[in-house]
């Protein structure tokens, strides 16, 4: 590919250049700069050979020359005297689909450089350097390769740092601490920070954010960040009680370290980078995992009505869960939680995890009873096991556990890890308990060892006091939340309670590492004893938008529930599963704005949250489909709503939205606002839903139902290529056909788009082509009709015509549709019809693009009856007669043909060949005016033509 040719050549250049400028600091080794070349990486070695590397956006520096490296507890340390060995570069662009998530589909566009680097001195050990930079941050991670003199790898610690330039705001949470993350978040100057965890968010003075975490945490300790001096952090890995942090055995890779960089908090939070940093799905089909809505034996216990313990409050009896399947039944949820079911709970749980049995049941909880029960109401149960941090009793009791739940039909479990941090209960390789951190390499495996047993049963895992989230969803979607912060819990019993800011605090902190188990929908506002939450109820409702799980609870009593009607009615209906999320506005720890839509339906959702100040905020609409009208249930907060006064006064209202609109917010202190827009269903037979996937959103505009005196209305998408100015500048235009498969894998045949956009994009940043706006016209019902050249089927004979009508669904429409184009679609802002169509109105159109072209021109040739051959000879035979005597004159447009060899592509070739031979008779000259390629191997799909279209758009748009 054309884009990773320059990125190689600009790294090598540059290394020439430095190398000749024989420059003080430390010498640039090689460079690499991310797709839209927003970001550029240096990696430098200094004059010990220790490597650096630094980070500049937009050419404004902003991580200064930062180390690299290890020290090792039984090694010399692995930092200097290096030499650069070798270095190759790569680009990647591609879409993939998660199971669930916040949006279906993710685009993965980075550019990736890699340096080997070695040792200088007798030990000559290598180390390897792996960069991959997006436009919106970045990652990077050491790879160990396989060498001899440093096989077996024992990390005392990771030499990592991260020195930022521009003075900056940071908002974090203490690692290293007697909690683990459940802290509030500090809001300091980063020059105040000591040591956090991480995804750490700062703004810096000029606004940009970066958010520092990792990737890809696997059998590795997490990264803390510990500030060294001034605004530069480093790498303090969590600790362990085995001696080295980190313990492997080479080949490995470390997690990568990331850095999300965007000029608002809601860039930060729109950022894929963890999830792309992470291998895709190892486990297959996961479709039995469904995101759903629960409620549970839970809130209770938080309150101290009810007990995990046994006895007279004891929660988990076999009639409270009967009554709870029946809430969930009634209400739509999906599941139940059971906490306190398990023999273990009596006397201090908290210090006695080895008490715990994760197969018996207290006497009064009928396990297989309320299982059958909960079956035969369509419910799930989500099992719990609280283990206090002792995984080595858990381990033990780990497949019986889980074996249990897959005979009764348990298909998710609820893990906990209660202990002060530090507290982790391990079995060591002497045989002995050792106390290890709920974040160390111990830690990081026992997770995965849980998801994955829990995998091979089809369960789903939703881990309290967790490790935190790096984006393992990706390889193990059956690890779908967690908690890792201070959720609902904290607000029964929390001394301080969650403050109004804690939300806008986590949304751009905690929340870009994955999604929370935050169990939000309290709607009794009160906590244990009375304690009033520090929210209205309103927020209650925007807490389901804003913070995103595919496990939602809805954590209050039934009872209480039961008295708010009005409210409740939104967490019924609100999703957990969606296929697009958009932050429209937000600041880190003040407030936010996210719009989401369902998965599902049509329909979105919107939620919006604030601290402890009231806000007016406009948003306008234009997430929503153009054409369309919505009724939007709005749950406000009532106009003397306060979270210290009047948390309980809400409005509720509805009325009807269209894309152009704008709504005003008017958040309460404390407060916030949740909307569903429930989306009319669509007039038009077309898929409705189509949000082209790009990172620029914003460069698409839809015509959801393009009207026409011609045609039936159908969807147009117009795309404009970056910086389109309005129209001063001039562009050519691309009308493309079949426009539902150009952009949008939701809507395309297979779900593979051309991707017309990114190679435009990439080709007119080589510059290769002009600037150009793609127009993609969705096909009708009537698709055969309308594509059809009229004049051809009008030569066939009689009896051929009839049948080729019939099997296409009616005599050619293409003269309207031609109109369409020409006097309807070209006014208001190229197969075979694109080639009719520069024949018909050679005025109009410049060129023509005709890829696979379909000579044979019906839909399936078979449907004609023998003798096949004969008939799909005559039939491409007349539309090339037609054309001997209406193709315009030579030089006067571009025509594209080209065509596979598989499936409907073995057809054309002989007529091809025609047409080549009846254009050279006219005078046409390849490369000039005609191109007439062949693809080998090339099938008849979407796939096929996106893997071919930067052809024909640099031949036709070529400058
Ligand atoms: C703490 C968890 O966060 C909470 O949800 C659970 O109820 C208790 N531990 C008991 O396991
Ligand atoms: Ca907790």
């Amino acid at each position: 590919m054309k884009r990773l040719l320059t990125v190689s050549a600009l790294a090598r250049w540059c290394a020439a250049l430095l190398l000749f400028a024989g420059s003080a600091v430390a010498a640039t080794v090689a460079t690499v700069s991310s797709p839209g070349h927003f970001l550029t990486v240096t990696l430098g070695l200094n004059g010990e050979g220790r490597p650096e590397y630094s980070v500049a956006r937009n050419g404004k520096p902003v991580i200064a020359e930062s180390r690299l490296g290890f020290l090792l507890t039984d090694a010399p340390k692995l930092e200097r005297n290096f030499a650069l060995a070798a270095q190759s570069t790569r680009s990647v662009d591609e879409i993939w689909e998660q199971p669930w998530g916040e949006r279906r589909y993710v685009r993965n566009q980075f550019n990736e450089l890699r340096v080997r680097l070695t040792e200088k001195t007798p030990l000559a050990r290598s180390l390897d350097v792996v960069f991959r930079v997006y436009d919106d941050g970045l990652g990077f991670r050491y790879e160990f390769p396989d060498q001899a003199q440093l096989r077996q790898v024992n990390i005392a610690e990771e030499l990592t740092e991260f020195a930022v330039v521009d003075p900056a705001t940071a908002w974090w949470i203490p690692a290293g601490e007697w909690n683990r993350y459940e802290y509030l978040y500090n809001t300091t100057p980063l020059a105040e920070l000591s040591q956090a965890h991480t995804p750490v968010t700062i703004r810096t003075e000029a606004g940009l954010h970066i958010a520092f975490h990792e990737a890809a945490l696997v059998d590795y300790s997490s990264m803390w960040l510990r500030r060294v001096t001034g605004q530069r952090l480093k790498a303090n890995l969590s600790p362990s009680s085995q001696g080295p942090k980190v313990s492997r055995t080479a080949p490995f890779v470390t997690p990568w370290r990331t850095m999300q960089i965007a000029d608002s908090a809601g860039g930060l939070y729109m950022s894929d980078l963890i999830l792309n940093l992470n291998e895709p799905n190892k486990l297959g089909d996961v479709s039995w995992f469904k995101p759903m809505k629960y409620v549970g034996i839970w809130w209770a216990m938080h309150l101290d009505t009810w007990s995990w313990a046994s006895g007279p409050k004891h929660g988990a009896t076999t009639e409270h869960a009967k009554r709870y399947i029946d809430f969930a039944a009634k209400n739509g949820f999906g599941g139940v939680l059971i906490e306190g079911w398990n023999l273990g709970w009596d006397g201090d749980w908290f210090a006695n995890g080895e008490t715990f049995s994760f197969t018996q049941a207290y006497p009064d909880f009928d396990i297989a009873a309320v299982a059958a029960y909960a079956h035969k109401k369509g419910v799930r149960i989500i099992g719990h096991h609280e283990t206090s941090a002792n995984i080595a009793h858990y381990e033990e009791q780990l497949g019986a556990g889980l074996d249990l739940y897959t005979r009764l039909g348990i298909d998710g479990v609820k893990t906990g890890y209660v202990a002060d941090a530090g507290g982790v209960k391990a079995l060591g390789e002497d045989g002995k308990i050792h106390f290890e951190w709920h974040d160390g390499q111990v830690m990081s495996r026992h997770h995965l060892k849980v998801v994955t047993e829990a995998a091979k049963r089809h369960i789903a895992v939703d881990a309290h006091e967790p490790i935190k989230d790096t984006g393992l969803r990706r390889t193990y979607p059956n690890w779908v939340s967690r908690e890792g912060a201070r959720g609902m819990e904290y607000n029964a019993w929390g001394n301080p309670p969650n403050p109004p800011e804690h939300e806008a605090n986590l949304i751009f902190t905690r929340m870009l590492a994955g999604p929370m188990d935050f169990t939000p929908g309290v709607l009794s506002l009160t906590g244990r004893g009375g304690q009033p939450l520090q929210s209205t109820m309103a927020k209650q409702l925007a807490n389901y938008v804003v913070i995103y799980s595919p496990v939602q609870m809805a954590a209050d009593l039934p009872e209480n529930y039961a008295r708010y009607p009005g409210p409740f009615q939104f967490i019924k209906d609100v999703p957990a599963d969606w296929s697009d999320t958009r932050v429209l506005n937000g600041e880190v720890g003040d407030y936010a704005t996210i719009v989401r839509k369902d998965r599902n339906s049509d329909d979105w959702y919107l939620g919006s949250v604030t601290d402890e100040n009231a806000r007016t905020i406009e948003v306008s609409l234009d997430f929503l489909d153009a054409g369309r009208s919505y009724t939007a249930q709005v749950y406000r907060d009532g106009d003397d709503a306060d979270w210290k006064t009047n948390r309980y006064s809400i409005a509720i209202e509805k009325r009807m939205v269209k894309q152009a609109d704008k709504l005003t917010l008017r958040l309460a202190p404390g407060g916030g606002e949740a909307i569903r827009f429930v989306a009319a269903r669509s007039p038009s037979a077309l898929p409705a839903r189509t949000t082209p996937v790009s990172l620029h959103r914003d460069r698409f505009v839809n015509y959801e139902n393009f009207p026409s005196r011609n045609v039936t209305p159908r969807k147009v998408v117009v795309w404009l290529p970056e910086g389109y100015d309005g129209g001063r500048d001039r562009y050519a235009v691309l009308y493309m056909h079949d426009g539902q498969n150009l952009f949008d894998p939701e809507t395309s045949t297979a779900h593979e788009p051309w991707a017309v956009d990114r190679h435009l994009a990439a080709l007119e940043r080589a510059g290769a082509v002009r600037r150009t706006i793609i127009v993609g016209i969705a096909n009708s019902a009537a698709r055969w009709r309308e594509y059809a050249p009229a004049a051809a089927v009008e030569r066939l004979d009689p009896q051929l015509r009839t049948q080729v009508a019939e099997a296409g669904g009616g005599d050619p429409q293409s003269e309207a549709y031609l109109q369409f184009l020409v006097e309807e679609l070209k006014p208001f802002m190229g197969g075979l019809i694109s080639l009719y169509a520069l024949a018909r109105y050679p005025d109009v159109f410049g060129g023509a693009g005709c890829l696979s072209t379909h000579w044979v021109l019906t839909t399936n040739p078979t449907l004609l009856g023998p003798p096949i051959d004969a008939r799909v000879e005559s039939i491409g035979g007349a539309y090339i007669e037609w054309l001997a005597g209406h193709l315009p004159p030579p030089k006067t447009h571009r025509i594209y043909f080209d065509h596979g060899t598989v499936f409907l592509d073995a057809l054309y070739g002989p007529f091809q060949e025609r047409v080549d031979r009846l254009m050279a008779a006219q005078g046409y000259q390849r490369g000039i005016d005609l191109e007439s390629r062949v693809f080998p191997g090339a099938t008849h799909n979407e796939q096929a033509w996106r893997d071919r279209l930067d052809i024909p758009l640099t031949y036709l748009l070529r400058r």
